[in-house]
């Protein structure tokens, strides 16, 4: 078991340092610089079929669900299409207004997910344009949708998923990629975003070259037993994902909230040390969450700031601070998660926890 661990200790860590590879292998020969563009063809080949997507539709559960809060705001801000995200339990017992010119997206790792097969199923029997987004070849997903996109990411091993949440933003960025350049996006905005797209394992690096660092920084946030995760825009999404890691694996009461919720209600429990970990990257709203981290700091919470490097105006908000290189908004989803993955990693193994397989935590959820 050693030697499959690669001489890490767990595979969670493992699968954190082979993201660069992973995210390599999800975006090799997707990316088109001649058509500032991406070539998915598991998405369709007929222009025409794209053409007609009037909304955007992504189900899923756990990690994969965060996944696709991030491809929400990406198929909005670049695809200038409508795009939702449903909690793929709720599908279908909530009448899903869906038709054919509706694209639902079922983001699943394994391929495998009670609750999201059974969303295909409803989005395939009401006529939609179904599409899967699975690791796992050849899964029961995969099967039932007829078409989709696999991440390339390799097997995954550790119960929480760290790769496979990257290599599905990395996907969904080229799908809303291919989509936006059929509909506003220029191909010199294409290209430049295609060309950020290509960078992210390289940003993904910069931040696992800290971990060290991080591990650092964890043992002084490793003895309390709540912490809050917030963020604004894309960086919301993250901040769920960044408190589920933590939770999954440290067991300690780790919520995400939007910056902006906090003033309504979760306020009320931050009490002298308690943890507040903010997504404070240099991307629109970055002022309002500052002002919110102040908030906060008022209320003697301990303040853990994810900033963009060299912003030293953050970093004076902040009492710790983990740098995540500069990049477009949506791109930078990437990086910051990884920065909240091995803090969350670093902290459960200050606190001895099992990691790679939490107590009552399955890799896979085959019951509904
Ligand atoms: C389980 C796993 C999570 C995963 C979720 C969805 O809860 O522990 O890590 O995010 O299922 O799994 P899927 O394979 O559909 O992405």
């Amino acid at each position: 078991a050693a030697a499959e661990k690669g001489g890490y200790d767990h595979f969670m860590l493992k699968e954190i340092h082979e993201q660069p590879d992973s995210l390599r292998n999800a975006i090799r020969g997707r990316l088109d610089f001649n058509l500032g563009s991406s070539v998915l063809s598991g998405m369709g080949t007929s222009p025409r079929d794209l053409a007609e997507i009037q909304r955007v539709v992504f189900v899923g559960c756990g990690t994969s669900l965060h996944a696709g809060l991030v491809g929400e705001y990406a198929i909005e801000d670049l695809a200038d299409i409508h795009a939702e995200v449903q909690q793929a339990a709720e599908f279908r017992y909530r009448n899903p207004i869906i038709g054919s010119r509706d694209l639902v997206v079922a983001i699943s790792q394994s391929g495998e997910t009670a609750d999201t097969l059974a969303a295909v199923r409803e989005a395939n029997q009401k006529g939609a344009f179904v599409m899967g987004l699975c690791n796992v070849v050849g899964s029961t997903i995969a099967r039932e949708t007829g078409r989709g996109v696999y991440l390339h990411a390799g097997p995954e091993i550790s119960v929480a998923s760290t790769k496979a949440f990257t290599c599905q933003v990395a996907v969904m960025l080229m799908m809303a990629l291919k989509l936006g350049r059929g509909r506003r996006f220029s191909r010199e905005e294409g290209m430049k975003f295609a060309k950020a797209i290509e960078s992210i394992p390289d940003l993904v690096q910069k931040v696992i070259e800290q971990s060290d660092r991080i591990a650092a920084i964890a043992a002084r946030y490793a003895q309390n037993e709540h912490a809050f995760f917030i963020g604004r825009g894309p960086m919301y999404p993250v901040a769920l994902e960044g408190a589920l890691k933590l939770k999954e694996i440290s067991y300690i009461h780790a919520e995400g909230y939007h910056a902006a919720e906090l003033k309504h209600g979760p306020i009320a429990l931050l009490q002298e040390g308690t943890p507040v970990i903010a997504l404070a990257n240099d991307i629109p709203g970055k002022d309002k969450t500052l002002g919110n981290v102040e908030e906060c700091r008022a209320r003697g919470a301990k303040i853990l700031g994810i900033v963009t490097e060299g912003d030293h105006e953050a970093a004076e908000f902040m009492d710790d601070v983990i740098e995540v290189p500069a990049t477009h908004p949506l791109v930078a989803t990437v990086p910051t998660v990884v920065a909240l993955q091995l803090l969350a990693y670093h902290i459960a193994n200050e606190r001895g926890c099992e990691i790679d397989q939490p107590r009552n935590l399955a890799k896979s959820v085959t019951v509904e």
